[in-house]
């Protein structure tokens, strides 16, 4: 044990860390109980919400090592959460020890949105009100304004955006609408092609009407990722964006399709949830085994409208198509979404 704090955690013959580990039959072992204590002794104060993104572990399970910590005296009954004086006691020096280190512009997002931004924002927001309601059997849960400009301006750093042939798997968060406003608003090129596949109709027919008359190639279609692509959209795509549903197979079905969107070189953006450790395993596998590598993971990139098991985040990867492109899944009938999955899937 590397740390003085950890060797009296885990001294006199009473190690609270594993303790608490078993109780909550923690997958990550002692050492997602470690994380837990470190953010709260650092930052406490501190929401369980924050403990969760720092930490990567869901809500409800921050919340039963809290409570486990509660029984040993180590973390006190109040909310926020916090340390107790046996805690800080126990954690001080790591207290002392603290510095804010994130971003003060990005937030640690690693995108500013720059002022000139401030009424396409509102033009934004004034579309997000008027969107399809989200429709949670889809596993939709609408980004925020801010999230959706800091896309298109990852896409653009990343040269994603201007001139290239962009398909989004799934649109629920208006990217497409997104994209359109930012390119106009800097005098950008456009992309050489924006298509869309949506399996709601309502997400569909909103974003159709909206770039009705855009001066974009642009082609919104509803179909079911279930399927196979379209023929017309097989290995035409540079550029490949989705937000698949919260579930390691939505993930594998989702970037399934994009390995069959794109050929060598093209980039494809992910937004995903951090994981537990088995299932995060098992969507690496997926990854290497489709042939993409992982170029770039922005942590807590993606903030969402309301909270949830994974406290309103998710990752962006940037991942690259290799030459060994294969995707795994083909036509799909299993499950796919929380609801089908349960909980534990999200998480
Ligand atoms: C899965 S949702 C999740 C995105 C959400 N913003 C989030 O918080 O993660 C993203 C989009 O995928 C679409 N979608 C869900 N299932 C699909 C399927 N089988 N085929 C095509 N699109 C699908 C949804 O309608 C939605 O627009």
């Amino acid at each position: 044990m590397p740390h003085s704090d950890q060797l009296r955690l885990e001294g006199g013959g009473v190690s609270v860390v594993a303790d608490v580990a078993g109780a909550v039959g923690l997958a990550e072992g002692e050492a997602g109980v470690r994380d837990v204590l470190r953010v709260v002794a650092r930052r406490g104060p501190v929401a369980v919400r924050k403990v969760s993104r720092a930490t990567e572990l869901p809500v409800p399970i921050v919340s039963a090592i809290c409570n486990e910590l509660r029984k040993h005296g180590v973390i006190a009954p109040e909310r926020p959460v916090r340390l107790t004086s046996r805690g800080r006691a126990l954690m001080g020096a790591i207290r002392a020890g603290w510095l804010e280190l994130t971003c003060g512009t990005c937030g640690g997002a690693g995108i500013a949105i720059p002022p000139e931004l401030e009424q396409t924002m509102r033009e934004l927001r004034r579309l997000a009100d008027r969107a399809p309601r989200a429709r949670v059997e889809l596993d939709q849960s609408h980004c925020t304004v801010e999230t959706k400009l800091r896309r298109v301006l990852a896409l653009h750093e990343a040269g994603a955006l201007e001139g290239r042939a962009i398909l989004l798997l799934g649109d629920d968060d208006l990217i497409s609408l997104a994209i359109r406003l930012v390119v106009a608003e800097f005098g950008l090129h456009p992309p050489a092609r924006l298509v869309v596949l949506d399996v709601d109709p309502a997400v569909a027919g909103f974003i159709r009407r909206r770039l009705e008359g855009a001066p974009l190639d642009a082609d919104i279609r509803v179909h079911d990722l279930r399927e196979l692509l379209p023929k017309d959209v097989r290995r035409t795509a540079d550029v490949v964006f989705t937000d698949p549903p919260y579930t390691v197979q939505g993930a594998t079905l989702f970037l399934s399709r994009a390995a069959e969107a794109v050929t060598t070189g093209a980039d494809v953006f992910l937004s995903f949830g951090p994981k537990r450790p088995l299932e995060a395993l098992e969507l690496q596998r997926a990854l290497a085994a489709m042939g993409f590598t992982i170029r770039e993971l922005r942590r807590n990139f993606n903030e969402y409208v309301g909270a949830g098991v994974l406290a309103g985040r998710s990752h962006l990867y940037r991942l690259a198509a290799t030459s060994q492109l294969t995707p795994v899944v083909g036509r799909y009938d299993g499950p796919l979404y929380t609801r089908e999955l349960g909980r534990n899937a999200a998480a």
